[in-house]
């Protein structure tokens, strides 16, 4: 019998696990099966493929990919990061409540308060970078405590073991959103998370040309229900954007080594820049939670926030860019600047955004993995 090499590396992982030759034909790239319905050979045979909405080859593959990738039991994807996220909240029952982090994506909360909280679902807002105001927070309602880390885009950590034991201790999931950090950096489930969730739009796609979503379980329940959601809700991931994030992780290794030097060097650049009153990224010194992003993440990745003073000195620097492109989302290997205030945490409002420390003169960046030396020059060129 021929023994299989075992594959624990993570390249190797991503580079096979799930993207196995097709079958059929040998092709070493997963085959998109662009098909909304399966010939069936039997009347009434429970099969696995009957109706694309239930199941696809492709999405199966991706599925696998990033189960392994997470290291959890399965994964199940969904149209957006945002759709996956709502996907979580699908089964709740009115009444139930979710303990979140109070500083998450602008759309989180606007899918929470503006949408889920109509059906009766109940969410308390928390500083979560204090494991203490998670416990305050948990109610005997409370079915899911929701943590990004690091947070979108004031960069606080959330200690993900010391969460999971108060979780753990109330039989409640933790989730953790670790689109910033990519599975190559954090490993949420090993820290104790139940589940984790991704924009798959971004690093794990890489490269700026398809939305997605993804949770990834630890058990066989969760995957079921999440199944089921797919079906029923029908919010899937197309085959082609699945392919699209299968050849994304490929690289994400070697793109997520060259965003963190690269986002090392930014954030350097900018703490030394008399224009730039205060960067927020994990990897410098002086971020208050440093010790634990070194404890908990093997990398610092490349999303940076920085302080201009002023909404006006903000646009002023984003208009001027040249190499870095003004836009919205993030982890691309193209690097991509943005406005908070205006953008990503406009749905928040002022007294909101106000609230937890973003300002009207914050510019988020996410580096990309062009030469260095240019993303540095443009922006020095920008503050001028
Ligand atoms: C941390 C984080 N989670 C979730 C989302 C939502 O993902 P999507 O835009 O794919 O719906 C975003 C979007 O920017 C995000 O930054």
């Amino acid at each position: 019998m021929k023994v299989k090499a075992p594959r624990s590396g993570f390249s190797t992982r991503a580079i096979h696990d799930g993207q196995e030759p097709d079958p059929l034909t040998g092709a070493v790239s997963v085959p998109i099966y662009a098909t909304s319905t399966y010939a069936q050979k039997e009347l009434g045979k429970d099969i696995r493929y009957d109706y694309a909405r239930g199941a696809n080859p492709t999405r199966d593959r991706l599925e696998a990919n990033l189960a392994s990738l997470e290291g959890g039991t399965a994964a199940r994807v969904f149209a957006s990061g945002m759709a996956a996220i709502n996907a979580l909240c699908a089964m709740f029952k009115t009444g139930d409540h979710v303990v979140c982090g109070h500083n998450l994506y602008g759309g989180v909360p606007r899918l929470f308060d503006k949408v889920l909280s109509g059906y009766g679902f109940e969410f308390t807002y928390a500083d979560t970078s204090d494991p203490a105001n998670v416990e305050r927070a948990i109610r005997k309602s409370t079915r899911m405590v929701y943590v990004e880390t690091p947070t979108n885009p004031l960069m606080a950590i959330t200690d993900i073991s010391a969460v999971a034991k108060i979780c753990k201790s109330k039989k409640i999931d933790l989730v953790v959103d670790n689109t910033f950090m990519s599975p190559f950096f954090q490993q949420p489930i090993a820290l104790g998370a139940d589940m984790v969730v991704h924009s798959t739009t971004k690093f794990l796609n890489g490269h700026s040309d398809g939305l997605g979503g993804v949770v990834v379980c630890t058990k066989n329940a969760q995957a079921d229900q999440l199944a089921f959601v797919q079906k029923a809700a029908g919010a899937i991931l197309s085959p082609f954007e699945c392919w699209l994030v299968l050849r994304g992780t490929k690289t994400l290794a070697v793109r997520m080594l060259q965003h963190d030097s690269n986002g090392r060097e930014v954030a350097e650049f900018l703490s030394a820049h008399k224009k730039v009153e205060k960067v927020f990224y994990p990897g410098l010194k002086d971020h208050p939670q440093h010790e634990l992003a070194k404890r908990q993440m093997s990398g610092f990745g490349s999303m940076i926030t920085f302080e201009t003073g002023s909404h006006a000195n903000a646009a002023k620097l984003l208009e001027r860019v040249r190499v870095c492109t003004m836009g919205e989302s993030l982890g691309g290997v193209e690097t991509l600047i943005s406005h908070p205030a205006t953008m990503t945490h406009a749905a928040l409002g002022e007294k909101g955004r106000a609230a937890i420390g973003i300002t009207d003169g914050m510019v988020r960046i996410s580096v990309g993995i062009e030469d260095v030396d240019d993303i540095i020059a443009d922006l020095d060129q920008a503050l001028a």
